[in-house]
This record gives C-alpha cells, structure tokens and sequence, in this order.
C-alpha cells in the first residue's frame, strides 16, 4: 500500500515539477544553480528524440545584479565544441533586471530536427551577464534517437 502512494506521489512530482537531472557545472560565476530541469527526460541520459520539443528549465540565485543575458549552447561531439544555434537574448526566457540575490527561473526550449544525427553529445548551457560573466553553465549527456 505504501509502495503504491509512493509511486503516486512521485508520479505527481513529475507531472508539476518535470524531470530534475543530474548536471555539472561548468563554472557558474555571476549565478549559483539550484536545479535542472530537462522535460521530457525520464531516465538519464536523457533521449532527446527527433521532431519533438524539449523543455529547459533552471533554477538559479543570482549574485550580481543582471540587466542582460545571452544564452549560447554547444554540443561536444567525440570532443569536439560545436555551437548549437539558439536565440541569444536571454532576458526573454526569464525575467530581467534580476537583482543580486533573487531566485529566478529560466525557461527554454529546444526542437530536435530530423536531420540530426543519432549521436551523444554532452550538451553545454552557457547563459552569459553584461560583464560576460557565467550566470549559469551546466553540461548534461544526451542521446539523440528517434
Ligand atoms: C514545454 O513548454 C511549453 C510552453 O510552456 C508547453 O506548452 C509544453 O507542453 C511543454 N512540453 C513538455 C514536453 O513539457
């Protein structure tokens, strides 16, 4: 019985809160992470499949006051950095100014085409301040599939 409410209340953690994944920074500076959230994603590492759309979500404290963000998003493929083309402008997937201090949410999300290749790839999210400074930078592995 227990077993069974458990796995409810899971299941509806999910459904609100998405899939939390394992990430590692890569040198927040301006920012500190306090979680990733990758949906769909629900067993690592995450499947980013083909045609569909992938939700992007992290939870952060600022340190600084932000008044613009730039996000940049590379793949490692077999090492190599490769920039993955995104929207630049940050402050339209959250909220700015962000003053030093404040817990903010940054939403995103990305469209897997078709003709990507079936690799993994260990994804990195860079969202860059005024000063250029890392707001955030996470590395999470991802296979690409169908
Ligand atoms: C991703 O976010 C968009 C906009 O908030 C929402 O409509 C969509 O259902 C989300 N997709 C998933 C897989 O959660």
């Amino acid at each position: 019985m227990w077993k069974v409410v458990a796995v409810v209340v899971a299941a509806c953690i999910v459904g609100v809160f998405g899939d939390k994944v394992q990430y590692k920074d890569c040198g927040s500076v301006s920012g500190t992470i306090s979680d990733v959230d990758i949906t769909p994603c629900p067993t690592e590492p995450c499947q980013f499949v083909r045609t569909k759309t992938i939700n992007v979500t992290v939870d952060f404290t600022a340190k600084t006051a932000i008044s613009t963000a730039v996000t940049k998003v590379y793949g490692f493929i077999l090492g190599i950095k490769t920039p993955f083309p995104v929207p630049g402008d940050a402050c339209q997937d959250m909220t700015c100014p962000i003053a030093s201090g404040a817990v903010t949410s940054y939403k995103n999300s990305v469209f897997v085409k078709p003709e990507y290749p079936k690799v993994s790839v260990v994804v990195q999210w860079e969202v860059h301040d005024q000063d250029d400074k890392l707001i955030i930078c996470f590395n999470v592995p991802v296979q690409i599939s169908d």
